[in-house]
Order: C-alpha cells, then sequence, then structure tokens
C-alpha cells in the first residue's frame, strides 16, 4: 500500500514544480490552441493519476460544452449539454466537481471503463464560466485539495489568453 503522506508531499512538490513550466507555457509564442494542448501534455506526462485530460468550452447561446484540445484516449463525447454528466453539471453549477467514485454518479457519461474518477474545473474569463479543466483517472479516489487548488492556479493562468 502506497505511503499517503509521502506521496502527498511529493505530489504537492510536484505542483509547485509545475506551476512555472505553466506560466512558461503560458507565455509562449504557439496559438492558444497549442498552448492549451501543451499544458495537458505536461499535466498528462508529470501527474501519474492524470490519465485523460481535455478542456471543454461553453456556447452559451445553445448552452453546449465543446471539446478543446485534450491528450489521452479519444473520446465520442465532442458536444455535452449544459446539466448532462460531470461536466454539463459544472456548467451550470460554476464549482468543482471531484468524482472520487464514477461509479457512484447516476449523472455521469462514461467514456471508457478503465476511467475510475474525474474531477472538473472551471474556467473563468471576467467572472464568466466559459469552460473547464477535465482529468480522468484509473484511480479510485486521487484527487485531493491540493488537486483543486492546483487547477484552479492553472486555470487562472490559462484565463489570460481569452
Ligand atoms: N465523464 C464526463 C464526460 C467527458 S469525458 O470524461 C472525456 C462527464 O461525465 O461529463
Amino acid at each position: 500500500m502506497r505511503n499517503i503522506n509521502n506521496f502527498a508531499k511529493n505530489i504537492i512538490m510536484t505542483f509547485d514544480t509545475l506551476k512555472p513550466k505553466i506560466k512558461e507555457i503560458v507565455n509562449t509564442s504557439k496559438t492558444r490552441d497549442e498552448k492549451l494542448l501543451a499544458i495537458c501534455q505536461v499535466l498528462n506526462q508529470e501527474i501519474p493519476y492524470y490519465n485523460w485530460v481535455g478542456f471543454y468550452f461553453a456556447n452559451h447561446e445553445n448552452k453546449t460544452l465543446h471539446l478543446g484540445p485534450y491528450v489521452g484516449a479519444e473520446t465520442d463525447h465532442t458536444v455535452i449539454p449544459f446539466g448532462k454528466g460531470i461536466c454539463g453539471q459544472v456548467a451550470e453549477s460554476n464549482e468543482n466537481f471531484v468524482v472520487p467514485d464514477v461509479k457512484s454518479q447516476d449523472n455521469y457519461i462514461a467514456c471508457s471503463l478503465t476511467v475510475k474518477s474525474e474531477i472538473v474545473v472551471p474556467l473563468f474569463v471576467n467572472g464568466i464560466n466559459i469552460g473547464q479543466i477535465d482529468i480522468d483517472s484509473h484511480e479510485i479516489d486521487p484527487f485531493t485539495e491540493a488537486d483543486e487548488r492546483f487547477l484552479e492556479f492553472v486555470n487562472q493562468e490559462i484565463a489570460s489568453l481569452f
């Protein structure tokens, strides 16, 4: 069994090391989508339980989310109506949604049987929820408040691109 305390310490150190990398990516001369993809790649590579990392962006007129850059298994869920699944609920609640075990959620859109847990953190630009970062994990209950704070940081940096 994993030594939880050491694991927690190490992952917080990893988040601290990644923060300047995220800023660096945001400040490169790439296009916005290239930067978002580079952020997905770095998170997927550096955080062992971030197995699918992607962005959805909101169309507020027809109340749908649209898949943006991502890394991980291909997904059929390129358009998600507000209210549907974990992502669709975050589009309406404007709050982080941490799902320790996807099996315990009724309103959940399954992408793959290997996914056990999920975290979705909204992306605010000038106070408007314009989309979200979505992370799927193959582990049960891996996400802590440290993940929430880190992903909020990532989204704040990304907000400057809009
Ligand atoms: N599981 C999500 C759907 C998107 S995939 O995770 C890529 C949901 O329930 O909203």
